[in-house]
């Protein structure tokens, strides 16, 4: 890899970083890093690479998903424990109706920064820097919680390896038992008031399991069954934190970022010469970049040129994130040059950043019928152009929030009110994250 080392970046223009007073505080936080355990294990991230490997030839699906911004303050088991649990819900709804393993990636345990639209926030005439994530300063509406503190890196660091802890445990001690997951769907599902919708696939699932247990395929016999695993990810957006955190591995001799399995860079990021691209180049992580409307089929090419040059498949993931509307003009050029060049890449569906909107009151929301109504043209353009549609992207939470407009329980924009906890973008609850499971279970079928 030439001319890339773990601090090149620095060199290159960077957006969307804090700015911090004391520079010599920083660099001190950046050298503890650097001598703190990796969080994660390279051979572990080569065999999530291996596994994006086999669903960018289509044999496989990736479910990725999580919180816009985890927090400090909500930093406990039970929230925890629900995410893992929607997550784990999920994919077995979608391995089922898809018919092909599904590779489960957490936005947890390190998705802590924020790119961010505006460098101010203004209320009632007061104006602060805008909260950019718990890694770096704090959403109260205050000078002083605004102030980016570099200590919180050090903070970020410690919490993200509890929960990588916790998650860890989860996938491996027992909670993670298919029988018990397929429970909680049998539940979700007795208790939807679209019941009628979703039983067809839950029965079935359910069926498969009595079946296996009458033969004698249980959880005793198969680990299969009573354990599962589960990788993490985050936008990697602070470069020193990531840069802190890249170890080279003992087995092969190269560099990997161990802050976590995956990372990928924002749509605000990606420019081709910028610091962001600089320093994912020379990582061998499976990594994801996030491609919007405007993206060029030119720019996306040298994307790949750049990012992966030896055309490894798993190694690069385009997380489109479009607008309901907007995919279905734009991501069918795209899908095509890359087909053309014959570019090895996972397309994954991030149907959450481009169907934001105001509501009538005032709060940041997006609507269940255009996010159903995106991954409904992502899937079509794929199928149109001969492509496989390899997975979909999540912001969601296993709370009962209510921060994302419709679905069964049909949440207007008067309920917003009720559960809005997002200190970011607006996350589906635990009831609609499983019904967009059930949904997009028929086009997998299909
Ligand atoms: C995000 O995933 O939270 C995000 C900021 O996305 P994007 O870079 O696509 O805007
Ligand atoms: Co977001």
């Amino acid at each position: 890899m030439d001319n890339w080392q773990p601090d090149s970046w620095r060199s290159k223009p960077i957006l969307q970083q804090p700015e911090y007073e004391d520079s010599a505080q920083v660099a001190s936080v950046e050298e503890t890093l650097s001598k703190y355990p990796p969080l994660v294990f390279a051979a572990e991230t080569r065999e999530l690479r291996r596994q994006l490997g086999e669903v960018s030839m289509g044999k496989g699906f990736l479910l990725q998903g999580g919180d816009c911004a985890e927090s400090f303050d909500e930093f406990n088991a039970p929230k925890i424990r629900d995410t893992f649990k929607v997550i784990l819900q999920m994919a077995i709804v979608l391995t089922f109706a898809g018919r092909c393993p599904v590779t489960k990636v957490a936005r947890m345990a390190g998705q802590y920064a924020k790119p961010r639209s505006s460098n101010e926030e203004t209320i009632n005439g007061i104006t602060l820097p805008s909260y950019r994530g718990d890694i770096i300063n704090n959403f109260e509406f205050t000078e002083a919680a605004r102030r980016p503190d570099p200590a919180r890196l050090l903070e970020a660091y410690h919490r993200s390896a509890a929960t990588l802890n916790l998650l860890r445990a989860f996938a491996q001690g027992g909670l993670a038992d298919l029988h018990e997951v397929n429970r909680w769907n049998m539940a979700f599902v007795e208790n939807n008031p679209l019941k009628e919708r979703y039983q067809d696939i839950a029965r079935r699932i359910q069926d498969t399991l009595q079946f296996m247990d009458t033969i004698g395929i249980n959880a005793t016999n198969t680990p299969a069954l009573h354990e599962t695993s589960l990788f993490t990810s985050h936008e990697a957006l602070l470069l020193n934190y990531e840069q802190a955190l890249t170890r080279v591995d003992t087995l092969t001799g190269k560099p990997y970022d161990c802050s976590a399995h995956m990372v990928w860079i924002g749509e605000r990021t990606r420019q081709l010469d910028h610091a962001h691209v600089e320093f994912f180049r020379g990582i061998h992580n499976p990594i994801g970049v996030k491609v919007g409307p405007g993206m060029d089929e030119d720019e996306l090419i040298r994307l790949t040129d750049k990012l992966n040059p030896e055309n490894d498949p798993g190694r690069l993931t385009f997380i489109t994130r479009m607008g309901e509307g907007n995919l279905e003009k734009n991501l069918p050029r795209l899908l095509r040059r890359v087909k053309q060049e014959g570019r090895n890449v996972v397309w994954s569906s991030d149907p959450m950043h481009g169907n934001t909107i105001k509501a009538s009151n005032g709060y940041k929301t997006r609507n269940f019928d255009a996010i159903l109504g995106e991954i409904r043209q992502f899937f079509a353009a794929h199928a149109a152009e001969g492509t496989h549609a390899g997975g979909i992207h999540l912001e969601m939470t296993g709370q009962h929030v209510t921060e994302c407009t419709g679905g069964a329980y049909q949440i207007s924009d008067d309920d917003l009110a009720q559960a809005y906890k997002t200190q970011c973008d607006p996350r589906l609850n635990a009831d609609q994250v499983l019904e967009m499971a059930f949904l997009v279970a028929d086009h997998l079928r299909s």
